[in-house]
Formats: C-alpha cells, structure tokens, sequence
C-alpha cells in the first residue's frame, strides 16, 4: 500500500484545470492506497486572502473534496493550519534551503513579477516550497498526484529531502510525482498558452466547478480556437482547439485521435455544444453533492477526524526529525 498525498489552495473557486488535472485522479487511489488530502490555506496566505473570503474557501473547497467522491472513511481529508507540524517542519526545510534555489522557481518568478520589487514581495512567496516538501515530507509520501505546473515543487521537495537525509541521518522517504499524460495542464479558454488559473482577470478564461450550465455553455461558445474550422489536435498551431480537445478527451474517456474521427467533417459550433454538455454532465452531480455537505455539520466532524488522524502521523515524523537534528531534549 503505497502512501499518498497531495493539496489543493483556497485561493478563490475550484476550476476545471484543479478538477481535470489533479482532483478527479484522488478518487482513483482512495480504493487501494493510504490517501492524505489537504486545504492548504496556510500556502493561501502567501498573497493576502480577505478573511470572509478565505473562510468561505475554506469550507467551499472541503465541500467539493466530499463531492468529488471522496470518501472520508478512506481518506484523510484535512486543514494545514489545523496540523502545526506543517509549519513545524516548513521552518526547519526552510533552513535547509537556499535563497538561490528558491529564487529560481518559476512560480516564485511568476507570482513575485505581480508585486514589484523586494521591499513589496511577500517573503512567504519565497518561502512556499520548503513549506510544500514539509507537507509531503510528514507522512512519508510515496506519489504525489498533481498538474504539470508542480513539478518544480516536487523536484525541490526530493532535494530537502535527500538533503536532511544525508546530512542528520534517515527521516523521510523521497516522494515522486505522479502527472498524467494527457490534462496535467490545461489551458486559459481565452489565452490558451496560458494555463487556467483560480485567479485569472478575464472572467471567460476559467471554468468554475460550481459554473452554472448556461455559464459554461457561454464560456465554451466563446473560447478562442481558429478559423479554420476542422478538428484536429495540434497542440501549438491550433492551442485553443487542443485546449478544448484535451477536456473533452479526459471527460468522455476518448482519445484525441477518436475525437477527430468523430468530427471528421463537422465544424466547431457542434464540437463546442458537446464539449458543454459533457463538462455540464459531469459537474452537475458533484454539484448537487457539494449543496448537501456545505452546511452540514458532517463536514466538520469530517475535518475534525481528519486533522486528528494527519497529526498522529505527521507528529511521528516531526519528532524524529528534532531527534536527529538534536532540536529535542532526547539523547
Ligand atoms: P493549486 O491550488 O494551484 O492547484 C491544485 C492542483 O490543481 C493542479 N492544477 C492544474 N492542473 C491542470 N491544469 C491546470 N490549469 C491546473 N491548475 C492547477 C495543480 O497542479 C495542483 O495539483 N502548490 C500547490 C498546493 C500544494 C500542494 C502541496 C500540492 C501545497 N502543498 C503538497 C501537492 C502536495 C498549488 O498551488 O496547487
């Protein structure tokens, strides 16, 4: 039984890109493996989060890990800031790191561009990684399912990893990513060289997974293709076709090649209406699920258990860890 663990920001409303790349493949695992699935709202306040907002997240996104199907007798379902040995241990990776290796993440990069210079960057920016490899670190993470846009993430959290091995002596196991082929990024409907994002500032760009119908079926009507009218997969000089194509393919199970089988001959107004209504088939049920555990005091008693049960585990590697950095009173 292998061990796995992956998180999800309450940073705004969940999108088809968190769904269709990382959140759906949770479930495939909850049968077979030791699953940790977790709110990192303490990642979430590494750029500033109004308060209401973020409870609301918060709980949204707990909501939509039960939708999905999940099922909580199966997984650990769970709130970082409620588990203090993640910041625990994101502190002492934070001393093991260096300020040159954190400066090169192309997300720091990214997200730090957005604030100007040094003296309005929020350090914590900086600082995410080591706090990401505590979070795998602490339950001896064997994959880590996630978008194609962590595997940076990933590759620094093997590095501190190693690291604090070869240098204290043996405490975590070196995780690995786990990405898939097809949907590990998908693509903004309206600038499809960009990846989808939570926060994107064209309110088109992003498929919410609490979208209405109508609200998806205009967005998909609207999303940037071509002009050339004929289905076909080509990833850079049709981007947004293949954007299109990639959900659709992920959604009905088809591969790309099927798919321009099925739409030899026919234009993109039809390809468009079934590419709604297949997203619209599959968020509706986990719509409907998320209405029931929102308000519901099981959803509490859900993350209650869960914090209880990651923290039985996560304290048991924190504690070697002081141990063999010499942090405790233990000789
Ligand atoms: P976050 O909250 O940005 O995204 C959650 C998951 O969704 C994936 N994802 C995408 N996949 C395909 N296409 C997209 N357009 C797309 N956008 C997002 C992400 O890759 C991710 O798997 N740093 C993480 C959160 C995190 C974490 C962790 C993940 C904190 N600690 C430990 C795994 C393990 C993040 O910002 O994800």
């Amino acid at each position: 039984m292998s061990i796995i663990f992956s998180g999800v920001q309450p940073s705004g409303t969940i999108t088809l890109g968190n769904y269709l790349g990382a959140m759906r493949n949770f479930t495939n695992y909850q049968n077979e493996h030791e699953c940790y699935f977790c709110i990192v709202n303490q990642h979430a306040i590494t750029v500033f989060q109004e308060p209401n907002q973020l409870r609301e997240n918060i709980r949204n996104l707990a909501a939509l890990y039960l939708a999905i199907g999940l099922d909580p007798d199966k997984v650990t379902l769970f709130i970082q800031s409620e588990v203090p040995e993640h910041v625990k241990l994101g502190w002492i990776m934070t001393t093991l790191s260096t300020i040159g290796e954190l400066e090169r993440m192309t997300q720091y990069k990214d997200k730090s561009q957005r604030h100007g210079n040094g003296d309005s960057i929020p350090a914590g920016l900086l600082t995410y990684p080591p706090l990401m490899a505590a979070d795998i670190l602490l339950y001896q993470t064997d994959y880590v399912p996630v978008g194609d846009d962590q595997k940076q993430h990933i590759e620094i959290t093997r590095d501190l990893a190693q690291r604090f091995n070869s240098r204290y002596g043996e405490a975590f196991k070196i995780p690995a990513i786990q990405t898939q082929e097809v949907g590990a990024r998908i693509m903004s409907l309206q600038e499809p060289k960009k990846k989808m994002s939570k926060s994107d500032d064209n309110s088109l760009a992003t498929l919410y997974l609490l979208d209405e119908p109508e609200m998806v079926l205009k967005k998909i009507k609207k999303a940037q293709t071509d002009s050339e009218n004929k289905i076909y997969y080509d990833k850079e000089l049709k981007a947004g076709l293949a954007n299109l194509m990639a959900i659709y393919a992920l959604i009905t199970n088809k591969s790309t090649d099927e798919i321009e089988r099925q739409y030899a001959g026919k234009g993109y107004g039809q390809f468009k209406n079934d590419v709604a209504e297949a997203i619209i088939e599959t968020i509706r049920p986990i719509q409907t699920r998320y209405k029931e555990f929102v308000n519901s005091d099981y959803l509490d008693q859900v993350l209650t258990a869960g914090a209880a049960k990651a923290s039985q585990k996560a304290a048991a590697t924190l504690n070697k860890v002081e141990d063999l950095m010499g942090l405790s009173r233990k000789f």
